[in-house]
């Protein structure tokens, strides 16, 4: 049976810290599919497609890999694209409760399915896409954080 995995994330945008995880877990998996958070109660900076777009964009090597938003719950997700896995990158301390509370939840609502764990490298443990964009709103650079092509993205978005 083919190892199936979600890696889900809201992307918005993605970073170097979110590719890193995804090199390192093409090894792991058949197949790996990169889901785009679409929660309509929540507010992204950039919509579900151009989130999408954005992604395909800069990946190098898209074989084994498919990219798509995905509304509801992550599990059902999960189930209706066959994956037994879904993968989460841990930076610092800060994510492990609310990684911990998903992870249970995650688990009741369909205990088939396992949740794995990357730690991020060292470089990327501060990265979060929050902080990129505060820093590209207000004229910083954040260099090799992002990929060009997502900075640009980011300056048309914010002029
Ligand atoms: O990159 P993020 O914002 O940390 O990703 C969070 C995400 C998308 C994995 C999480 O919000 C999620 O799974 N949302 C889908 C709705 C869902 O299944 N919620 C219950 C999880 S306990």
């Amino acid at each position: 049976m083919a190892k199936i995995a979600i890696y889900p994330g809201s992307f918005d945008p993605i970073t170097n810290g979110h590719l890193d995880i995804i090199k390192r877990i093409k090894f792991l998996f058949d197949k790996i599919v990169i889901a785009v958070n679409d929660n309509p109660l929540k507010s992204f900076l950039f919509t579900a497609s151009e989130r999408v777009e954005m992604i395909k964009e800069v990946l190098n090597d898209s074989s084994g890999i498919e990219v798509e938003s995905f509304r509801g719950l992550l599990v059902r997700y999960a189930e209706k694209r066959g994956a037994r896995f879904i993968v989460r990158g841990l930076r610092a301390l800060s994510d492990f409760e609310y990684e911990f509370q998903m992870d249970l939840m995650n688990r009741k609502l369909n205990p088939q399915i396992e949740t794995v764990y990357l730690m991020t490298r060292q470089s990327y443990s501060y990265l979060s896409s929050s902080i990129i964009k505060e820093i590209i709103k207000l004229g910083g650079d954040t260099p090799s954080l992002i990929p060009d092509s997502v900075k640009k993205r980011l300056q048309e978005k914010f002029n």
